[in-house]
């Protein structure tokens, strides 16, 4: 029942938790559109499943992930489709069940936004995280823009959207984005831990305290997800967003 259709995406289920893992550890788990299709399918699954109470996201043991691949930036390989990227996002939005996450070595673009919609995200200390939006020639996505202010204050966000500069783990639970920080052998198998003890709690209670946690902000999100859409795909036919694109990928050839 539960298989994922990208080869770059694993779905298990353990318990009643369903782990979704990325798995591209040779392009840093870059993400490419199936792979978002598959995260988010994996998300309306485990919302649609009495099997599942709990949905744990993970990368490789030295990589979350390094956000869109960079490609996808090109104007080349623009489309006009609803892209994948955008499924992902308001099915992280949408969920009901409690989602978490566990991260190491980098999370960075969508990998440090997606975990603003996270009820729990456990770092190891050798992660570190950015939103190189604007340094891209960008702007924040996700529903970004309205949470991260919400939840950190918008001076600490404005530091982090702006300068777009790497910050530590640390830094980041310290700021409130990370639950917890963990020695590398032990963050994933304490993420691993506190999803099964969630899973194990009486799930309607679990999901309506959330519910209530998050009272009045779901549509304000969707919203916000398409506002940022607009603004994004406006900058990213920008000289300046392209010439930053083509020097990432042309240093890579
Ligand atoms: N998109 C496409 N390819 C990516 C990628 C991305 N987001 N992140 C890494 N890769 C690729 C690299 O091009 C490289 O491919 P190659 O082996 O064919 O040359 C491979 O993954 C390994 O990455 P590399 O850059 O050699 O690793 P590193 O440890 O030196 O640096 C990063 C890791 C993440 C700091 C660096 O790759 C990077 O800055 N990536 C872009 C991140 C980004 O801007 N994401 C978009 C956010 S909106």
């Amino acid at each position: 029942m539960f298989e994922s259709k990208d080869p770059n995406i694993d779905y298990s289920l353990e318990g009643k938790v369903l782990n979704i893992k990325i798995n591209r550890p040779e392009k840093k788990n870059a993400l490419l559109p199936g792979m978002y299709k598959a995260l988010g399918d994996g998300i309306r699954l485990g919302e649609a499943s009495d099997e599942v109470n709990v949905i744990l996201i993970q990368g490789v043991d030295d990589c979350f992930t390094s956000g869109n691949d960079v490609n996808g930036f090109s104007a080349d390989n623009q489309s006009s489709e609803e892209r994948p990227s955008v499924h992902f996002m308001h099915a992280l939005n949408d969920a009901r069940k409690p989602l978490i996450a566990a991260i190491s070595g980098l999370a960075v673009g969508i990998g440090t936004t997606l975990l603003f919609h996270c009820d729990l995200v456990y770092a190891s200390e050798q992660c570190f995280l950015q939103l190189p939006f604007a340094r891209l020639g960008l702007c924040p996505e996700a529903g970004s823009s309205y949470l991260l202010p919400r939840q950190i204050g918008y001076q600490r966000s404005a530091e982090l959207m702006l300068l777009g500069e790497r910050f530590s783990s640390d830094k980041a639970k310290e700021l409130g984005i990370v639950t917890e920080v963990l020695p590398q052998q032990d963050y994933l198998t304490t993420a691993v831990e506190k999803a099964r003890e969630l899973s194990e709690l009486p799930p309607q209670a679990v999901q309506t305290s959330k519910a209530l946690l998050k009272r009045g902000m779901n549509q304000q999100v969707a919203e916000t997800i398409e506002v940022e859409l607009e603004d994004f795909s406006r900058l990213l036919k920008t000289d300046e967003a392209q010439a930053i694109v083509q020097a990432f990928l042309n240093k890579k050839k």
